[in-house]
């Protein structure tokens, strides 16, 4: 929680350049989460209000901002290998400013700022509001950071500058209070707050009147959601936005087995406008590394968990977070993973190597698992979580499902892709169409499918 005052370093060249926002074009590049997105939206908002422009190409741009992820050591490579490469536009155009946004601020802005001379600007999660103010300054040739995070900011009366269509992010809380030993998302976006019930249901509202479709509530522990003038918690908030937008389809992440209550699971099986689908991360299958990884969770609370949203919604989709390798797992450890992943059966699965990060608890842990062992491991999570997917999605063939149309697929026009309820990629031939259009829910008959995706015909 540190705030440095503002670097003034004078570029001689820059110095005193008139600034008008209006002709400024920003381009933002986003890594990471979904919260990231979000939060790119959320800047994109903060610089509209101030006039500047935003543009898609970042060969026009005067301002180039990084939203950048700290979450496992190959995300920070790619922003220091972009940020190699930004060097070459920087020789074409002087003028030009370069800014690191998000989660690696707190954590880089020392070198980055520094002897590297990468970045002009440095902005951490809480401090958006300033980025028209440090790109002005950078303008003029005045390098800037703000990094102080805080415990209130929530950018409720921001308006994020949305560029898709018809599916919208909704931040409802930002910061997260777990402290997971293996996590940087505590420091580097501090600590947990929510926005107001109401706000959020206004911008679901909102949404629906300009178009969207659905909408995702956004959080890193959705289920310890309050409302602390109202005492509304998330299972209240669900409530009220299925019934605030009922022809939207509304769906929500993450959640945490510890946080996530019965009410929730009820209120979830009682409005056909929440999706049945659950992002519920287990991490390890072993009750010991659970607690090395103060996960707050036994493993068969987890699995508790999973039976009463089976039990309530026999056809929820689920996914979850697997963590490899983690300090001192043993080979006992690993296949009590596996056995988890057999036994659930899981609809899908985002599987990580451990990597370790500086200043959290588990870094003090070492890495003891060779890298070797973790990607062996990995690979049999990987293997076998496939090939239960793939039998999963085989079962749908001749079902129907209905599928949100969210337009052509990127690698061949004449094929358009949608989601199912449960979230699955959903491919169909355009020709089929017959007067639908974006952003319709239609019926489809599933012909073919992989582990990861569906193919499907209009009927
Ligand atoms: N190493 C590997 N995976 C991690 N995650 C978070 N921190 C680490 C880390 N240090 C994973 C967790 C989390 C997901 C968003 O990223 O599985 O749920
Ligand atoms: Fe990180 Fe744990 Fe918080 Fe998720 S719940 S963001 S893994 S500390």
């Amino acid at each position: 929680m540190i705030d440095l005052p503002i670097l003034t370093e004078i570029k001689p060249e820059t110095k005193g350049k008139k600034v008008l926002s209006q002709t400024t074009k920003v381009y933002i590049e986003t890594y990471g989460c979904q919260m990231n997105t979000n939060d790119s939206e959320i800047v994109g908002g903060v610089l509209q209000s101030e006039g500047f422009q935003s543009t898609q190409k970042p060969e026009e741009a005067d301002v180039i901002l990084l939203n950048t992820c700290a979450i496992r050591e190959n995300a920070e490579k790619k922003i220091y290998d972009r940020l190699n490469h930004l060097k070459y536009y920087k020789k074409r155009n002087s003028h030009l400013v370069v800014g690191l946004l998000g989660c690696m601020a707190e954590r880089l802005r020392a070198q980055l700022l520094g002897e590297k001379n990468l970045v002009d600007i440095v902005v951490g999660p809480d401090e958006y509001r300033k980025v028209p103010q440090l790109i002005e300054s950078a303008l003029q040739g005045n390098r800037g950071i703000a990094i102080k995070l805080s415990k209130v900011e929530t950018y409720d009366d921001i308006v994020p500058l949305r560029t898709e269509g018809i599916s919208a992010w909704i931040s409802i809380m930002r910061g997260c209070d777990k402290f997971c030993t293996y996590c940087v998302v505590p420091f580097t976006r501090g600590r947990e707050r929510s926005r107001p019930m109401s706000s959020i249901v206004e911008e679901a509202k909102n949404l629906y009147d300009s178009g969207f479709k659905e909408i995702t509530l956004l959080g890193q522990n959705v289920d310890s959601y309050l409302d602390t003038e109202h005492n509304h918690n998330f299972a209240d908030l669900l409530r009220a936005t299925a019934i605030a937008v009922p022809l939207m389809r509304i769906r929500y992440t993450t959640s945490h087995p510890q946080d996530m209550s019965d009410q929730v699971i009820e209120t979830m099986a009682e409005f056909d406008n929440i999706c049945k689908y659950i992002h519920l991360p287990f991490q390890a299958g072993s009750n010991r590394v659970l607690e090395l990884m103060n996960r707050t969770y036994s493993i068969e609370r987890y699995l508790n968990r999973i039976a009463k949203i089976r039990e309530l919604m026999p056809n929820c989709a689920l996914t979850t977070d697997i963590i490899s390798g983690f300090p001192t797992e043993t080979e006992e450890d690993h296949l009590e993973t596996m056995r988890i992943v057999e036994q659930v059966r899981f609809d899908g699965a985002f599987m990580f190597k451990y990597s370790p990060r500086e200043n959290t608890k588990a870094w003090k842990m070492g890495d003891d698992v060779s890298d070797e062992v973790k990607t062996r491991r990995l690979n049999e999570i990987i293997t076998l979580q496939y090939e239960i997917a793939r039998q999963i999605n085989e079962t749908t063939v001749g079902t129907i499902e209905h599928v949100l149309i969210e337009g052509p697929s990127k690698r061949n026009t004449e094929v358009w892709v949608g989601r199912t309820d449960s979230n699955k990629i959903t491919f169909f031939n355009h020709e089929d169409i017959r007067g639908y259009v974006i952003g319709d829910i239609v019926p489809v008959r599933i012909l073919r499918t992989t582990s990861t995706t569906l193919n499907a015909e209009l009927v």
